[in-house]
């Protein structure tokens, strides 16, 4: 995709193609983890499958309470996706509050969910910890809601990091559950990974993430990506720069993995301390700048053309009401709602 264009509103999805489904946070621009851990696998899959993406806005709401905040954020991540390569004319890309049947089917669900599943789930354990005065309802039951998101459209197949396995673990297990209550219904959903499946921050040890401040904003300006680049903690161990580096362990050299065929070559010349971290910074730095241009271009034009990026999402939504309205017809009817 070139230039964004409204996609047909009457396009339905393809009855027989099978369904991929995945949802990302509206945290504002996507980063280098979103898309090497996910996105890269949303725009593959568009050509190949039944694709929805959806913008998780109710999600956000257990951590985003500015209501100006959580609005741009969500503008600003579908025109990211845009700009990463999701085509509305090969994939259904909305906006979760657009269509409430979410919540209604995450209502449902919770009824079969034991709440000591919840109480497991790791990303609650770390919200507990991250935000130790907030801990919202929301919080605990976000992986009901998260497999409402999936099976509402009976998606089998979901693009995701690995940090989101557990999640997807707990879908299956809820999807279990109610096939076992109420008779099959639910295909059980299951987790595809990239082989980026969890990138590192610039702090070099843990996971890339808009809440902790270490990510590289493909999409911002030239200079700010060069910035986080060379601010990388690389192998901790490599003190003089004749002192033989370790690229197995150096986050900027299993990086270059993804930009550019010669990374063996890269890392030849770090291992014979022929080149110096900073070196390898510089070279990273110019790669991701020069592979995220053209994205950076479309994200710029669909920032000056809001009413398009919105036009997408309400259609979008629209295309799935249909969908949505079925399942649902179909559980309340298996669950005994009149
Ligand atoms: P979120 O918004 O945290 O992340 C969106 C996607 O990006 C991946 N990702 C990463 N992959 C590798 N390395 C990283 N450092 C990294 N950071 C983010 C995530 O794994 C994810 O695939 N709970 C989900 C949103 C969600 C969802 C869903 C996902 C809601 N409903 C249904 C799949 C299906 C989340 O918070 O993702």
């Amino acid at each position: 995709m070139t230039t964004a264009t409204a996609p047909d509103p009457v396009r339905a999805p393809a009855a027989t193609a099978p369904r991929t489904f995945s949802g990302i946070q509206p945290s504002g621009v996507a980063h280098l983890g979103n898309d090497l851990g996910a996105i890269r696998n949303y725009v593959k899959l568009q050509d190949e499958y039944d694709a929805i993406y959806c913008i998780v806005d109710y999600h956000a709401l257990t951590s985003t309470h500015d209501p100006d905040v959580l609005r741009a954020r969500t503008g600003d991540m579908a025109a990211s996706l845009l700009a990463l390569g999701l085509d509305p004319d090969k994939c259904t890309l909305f906006v979760q509050s657009h269509r409430p049947e979410h919540t209604e089917l995450a209502w449902l669900l919770a009824t079969v969910t034991p709440v000591s599943w919840l109480e497991r789930t790791p990303t609650y354990k770390e919200k507990r910890e991250s935000q130790p005065d907030d801990i919202n309802h929301g919080l605990l039951t976000y992986p009901v809601l998260q497999a409402a998101d999936i099976i509402i459209y009976k998606a089998t197949l979901v693009p995701v990091g690995r940090d989101q396995a557990a999640h997807l673990e707990l879908s299956r297990e809820i999807v279990r559950a109610f096939n076992n209550r109420y008779g099959e219904t639910f295909p059980e959903p299951r987790a595809v990974f990239t082989d980026a499946p969890t990138v590192l921050g610039t702090d070099g040890v843990r996971k890339m993430s808009k809440s902790l401040g270490n990510t590289i904003d493909v999409l911002s300006e030239p200079d700010v990506i060069r910035k986080q680049v060379m601010s990388m903690v690389t192998d901790t161990q490599r003190i003089l720069r004749t002192d033989p580096g370790r690229p197995e362990v150096c986050s900027v050299c299993q990086l270059q993995r993804f930009f550019g065929p010669d990374f063996e070559e890269l890392w030849d010349g770090e291992r014979t301390a022929r080149t110096g971290c900073v070196d390898m910074k510089r070279v990273l730095a110019d790669r991701i700048v020069r592979h995220y241009a053209p994205a950076r271009e479309r994200y710029l034009e669909l920032q000056a053309n809001p009413k398009l990026v919105d036009e997408v999402l309400s259609a979008g939504a629209n295309r799935l009401a249909p969908l949505a309205a079925d399942t649902i017809a179909e559980v309340r009817q298996k669950m005994g709602l009149r």
